[in-house]
């Protein structure tokens, strides 16, 4: 069970869906990947990710993390784990327009005490925004908003980072961008789970490609990506 994500046999149904938006999928994501999920609109790529997620609970069949079976958790239990485990990035940022940027990135970590304020700055650096810490999201440009929504997903530190279309409303220099702080995170050891339509990015970023059609895995190839060469 050394499985870092594993899906067995999973199918999603959703409500007044007439067929699975994912059909008997199974599949093992082991620590360390940067697995990315390509496929058509509507192949079920998101309702994959939010399932990892413990966003959404499948209809039928087991999602487990790190030997956890996250579909068997209550909902305070599934919170906890979003909470402590997952680090979530989506297209559209999602941040709070009221609070600064670094209100934001701490908003995760109100409950996990006083090193938070300290991490959070470091991650501004990282992430190369420590100019725009006190701003607030409307002053900001689209892709350093979402490098302030990478910085939320991950001040908890979680075991995995998953993200959905991340690049999706970006501009190519600031797409670019994103990616190479996706990329320094994988090098550095973070679990990646990454939806995109883009098979250049998949190419150049992922260990792993999977593609999705009709709610089912149709292809998984393992690779190297290009960007690494590129490192090395
Ligand atoms: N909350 C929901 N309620 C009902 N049906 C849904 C819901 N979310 C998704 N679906 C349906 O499930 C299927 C898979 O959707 P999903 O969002 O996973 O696709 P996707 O691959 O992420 O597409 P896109 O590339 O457009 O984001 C689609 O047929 C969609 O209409
Ligand atoms: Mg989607």
């Amino acid at each position: 069970m050394s499985d870092f994500v594993r899906l067995d046999s999973v199918t999603k149904v959703y409500q007044g869906g007439i067929t699975g938006a994912l059909n008997d999928v199974s599949l093992s994501v082991d620590e360390g990947e940067f697995a990315v999920i390509m496929g058509p609109s509507g192949s079920g790529k998101s309702t994959l990710l939010n399932l990892v997620a413990g966003l959404d609970r499948p209809t039928s069949g087991r999602v487990a993390v790190r030997g956890v079976d996250i579909d068997k958790l209550g909902e305070a239990a599934l919170a906890r784990f979003r909470r402590d485990s997952i680090g979530l990035v989506f297209q559209f940022f999602y941040l709070l327009p009221n609070l600064t940027a670094l209100e934001n990135v701490l908003l995760p970590a109100q409950l996990k005490g006083n090193n938070a304020a300290a991490r959070a700055r470091e991650l501004f650096e990282r992430l190369g925004i420590g100019e725009v810490a006190e701003r607030f999201p409307a002053r900001l440009s689209g892709g350093q908003q979402q490098r302030v929504a990478i910085a939320r997903a991950l001040i908890n530190e979680p075991a995995l980072l998953l993200a959905d279309e991340p690049t999706g409303a970006l501009d190519t220099h600031s797409g670019e961008q994103v990616m190479e702080l996706f990329s320094q995170l994988h090098r550095s050891g973070q679990t990646i789970i990454f939806v995109t339509h883009d098979p250049r990015l998949a190419k150049r970023y992922a260990t792993r490609m999977l593609t999705v059609t009709d709610g089912e895995i149709v292809d998984d190839i393992h690779s190297t990506p290009s960007r690494l060469q590129e490192v090395s």
